[in-house]
């Protein structure tokens, strides 16, 4: 299937590690130009090399915090004095908030600024441009909306669907669509290195709650962020996918 995302251009943040590093590889193989951006340069560099030797287009980098409150506006502005217009936004970059202590304001805040608050500034900065063209889309990468445990990203990451449902009503006359991709356990460094850091601990999770047998890859969710992000998709909007190997609990 063409996706005909040839020469859009796609901004993935958060896109140094897992599922933006697969997402921005996608995108670039299908033949877009890509804007990559993260907190840390090196990473981003590492990517802009890997891309270009697969055939790629040289991909534009920005760093940015998107948890400083004028984060998500200063990676706008920087792109507009580039002159860059984006056709396609994933906001990819938040990761999970185990709490240390269930009122922990300070923790609840950056939780919510990082997994909410960015997605929401970034698209208000962006969105306005896309529905003066026509033409775009926003993809934003949530995850578990329910839990047995404190976490600050999850009711962040609710926020953001229940957000998203609004924005796809309030663009979709105006050929801009909004949806989520709710991912269960994909192999990245936060799922391997902090939330499930041994071998055993991963074969205990999977055993009791993921009917696939394992987890995913990086490049399986990049699949679905691109097809969401494609011409293709045009009729799909305010809907949240998950891509979790048919995971039989939502309260982790
Ligand atoms: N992997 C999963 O199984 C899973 C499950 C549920 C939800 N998700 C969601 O999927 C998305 C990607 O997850 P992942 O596991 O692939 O993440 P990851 O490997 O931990 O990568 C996170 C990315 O976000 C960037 N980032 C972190 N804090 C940032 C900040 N303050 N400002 C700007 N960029 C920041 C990181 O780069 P820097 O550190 O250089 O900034 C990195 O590029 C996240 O929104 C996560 O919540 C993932």
């Amino acid at each position: 299937m063409d996706l005909r995302l040839t020469d859009k251009v796609c901004l993935v943040t958060g896109a140094s590690t897992g599922i933006g590093r697969a997402t921005a590889m996608a995108f670039a193989a299908e033949g877009a130009q890509v804007v990559v951006s993260a907190r840390s340069l090196p990473p981003l560099e590492e990517l802009a090399t890997a891309i270009t030797a697969a055939g790629g287009r040289a991909p534009m980098v920005l760093t940015a915090d998107l948890a400083e409150a004028d984060g998500p506006q200063r990676l706008a502005r920087a792109l507009h004095e580039e002159a860059r217009h984006i056709d396609v936004l994933v906001n990819n970059a938040g990761g999970s908030r185990p709490l240390e202590a269930w009122d922990d304001e300070a923790a609840w805040d950056e939780g919510f600024r990082l997994n909410f608050l960015a997605a929401r500034r970034l698209t208000e900065a962006l969105a306005p441009a896309m529905l003066e063209r026509g033409w775009g889309r926003i993809v934003n990468v949530s995850g578990a909306v329910v839990a047995k445990n404190f976490n600050a990203a999850t009711p962040a990451k609710a926020a953001l669907e229940s957000w998203s449902k609004a924005a796809a009503a309030t663009f979709a006359s105006r050929g801009v669509t909004v949806n989520c991709v709710a991912p269960g356990r994909i192999n990245s460094p936060q799922i391997l290195d902090r939330l499930h850091p041994t071998e055993e601990a991963r074969r205990a999770y999977i055993a009791q709650n993921i009917p696939a047998g394992r987890f995913g890859e990086p490049r399986e969710a990049a699949a679905l962020i691109a097809f969401l992000a494609s011409e293709v998709a045009g009729y799909i909007t305010g809907t949240t996918i998950p891509i979790d190997g048919g995971a039989l609990r939502t309260a982790f």
